[in-house]
């Protein structure tokens, strides 16, 4: 197929586009380096040998990205384009619905102006209600966002549901849970803006001395160790489920969501442990207070996306942490030479 992946150069983009050019697909990038570099397509070649075509555009210039649709004529579209910190979200609402709401409006209307009819959107399972009982359903109650990054989410859901029903456009919309680990070249990986706000990033950070300790935020939960659990999933099994995605959408009319997690709940302190065994460190860590809005336990029944998509995971927490713990090994300071 001829996939075009919007994102592609982001932390999940480029492992999409390595398990795509891996599997023979032929890639084309869309991509305004707005949280990302050029650098990371650039080893996407290295890792695969192959070229991949890249536009540098801003997807909320629908002009520009009509005139790419039209040149490239995909049989599908990846959506990965877009804004995601949560923090930042909340200081700069506007710019995340701007920028995420926008991406996704002049994305359909290119589509519709140049009659592509295949589509693979990047959904979080932020847009979950907090009140669930894990693990998830992809039919439980969604939308009661705690952050204007979720609600972009789930917008863009809501959005691209009405649209693609009128304009018979295939979908697919993926709810990642939470994304981690690297491909194993070390070559690419996830590239944290200042101070990480997420688990792995900031435990890669004091691995490497860059931070004095991990602060664990909370350890009066009602779980196991009294710390929040989550569902860890390998970025590269995260990738993969994108090439069955794409393939889904080839054959099946109509729209359908499937959660992409391992559907297994990892509390912080066993990612913690699982971390120092994997790659020989000590993670110095001190208990905080909890963190606002933080729900306890979050992870997935994947049982749909196994069943109908015949997905399957691969890696566990150990291949997560090495993978990981070899790209910040390799690449202190990221892409920069
Ligand atoms: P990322 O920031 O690494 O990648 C996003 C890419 O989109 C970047 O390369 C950025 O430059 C590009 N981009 C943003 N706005 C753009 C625009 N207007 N035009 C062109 N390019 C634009 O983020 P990621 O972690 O790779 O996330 C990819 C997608 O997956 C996002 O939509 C995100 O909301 C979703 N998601 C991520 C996670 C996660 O934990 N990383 C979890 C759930 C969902
Ligand atoms: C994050 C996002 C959420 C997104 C999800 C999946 C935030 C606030 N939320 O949430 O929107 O859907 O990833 O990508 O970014 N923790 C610590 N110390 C730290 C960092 C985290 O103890 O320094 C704990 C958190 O309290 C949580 C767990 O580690 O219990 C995981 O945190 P994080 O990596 O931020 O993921 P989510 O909470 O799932």
């Amino acid at each position: 197929m001829n996939i075009l992946l919007t994102g592609g150069a982001g932390y999940i983009g480029s492992h999409i586009a390595v398990a795509l050019t891996d599997a023979g697909h032929r890639i084309s990038i869309v991509d305004n380096f707005v949280n990302s570099v050029p650098e990371a397509i650039v080893r996407v070649e290295k890792i695969t040998g192959k070229n991949i075509v890249l536009h540098k555009t801003d997807v909320t210039d629908r002009e520009d990205l009509t005139r790419i649709l039209h040149d490239e004529k995909p049989d599908c579209v990846i959506h990965c384009a877009g804004l995601k910190s949560v923090g930042e979200s909340v200081k700069k609402p506007l710019k995340y619905y701007r920028n995420n709401i926008n991406t996704t409006l002049s994305l359909l209307e290119s589509m519709k102006e140049t009659g592509i009819e295949r589509l693979v959107f990047s959904s979080s399972a932020t847009v979950y209600g907090e009140d669930n009982i894990p693990p998830f359903t992809e039919t439980m109650p969604k939308g009661r966002c705690a952050n204007p990054y979720g609600w972009t989410k789930w917008m863009q859901e809501q959005i691209i549901e009405d649209v693609v029903k009128q304009l018979k456009i295939s979908t697919v919309i993926l709810r990642y849970f939470n994304p981690t680990g690297a491909h194993k070249s070390g070559l690419i990986g996830e590239e944290p803006n200042g101070l990480p706000n997420n688990l792995m990033p900031y435990i890669l950070q004091v691995a490497d001395g860059r931070r004095e300790h991990l602060t664990v935020f909370g350890d009066d939960y009602n779980t196991p160790d009294g710390t929040c659990r989550r569902d860890y999933i390998h970025v590269m099994d995260l990738a993969e489920a994108h090439l069955k995605a794409a393939e889904y959408v080839e054959k099946n009319k109509g729209l359908d969501v499937f959660n992409i997690g391992r559907g297994i709940p990892c509390s912080v302190l066993e990612l913690v442990k699982a971390f120092e065994e994997a790659s020989e460190q000590t993670i110095k860590y001190e208990i905080g207070s909890r963190r606002d809005g933080d729900v306890q336990d979050i992870w997935a029944d994947t049982s749909k996306a196994e069943e109908v998509l015949g997905w399957q995971v691969h890696r566990g927490i150990n291949e997560m942490c090495q993978d990981a713990w070899n790209w910040q090994k390799k690449n202190p300071a990221g892409y920069a030479k």
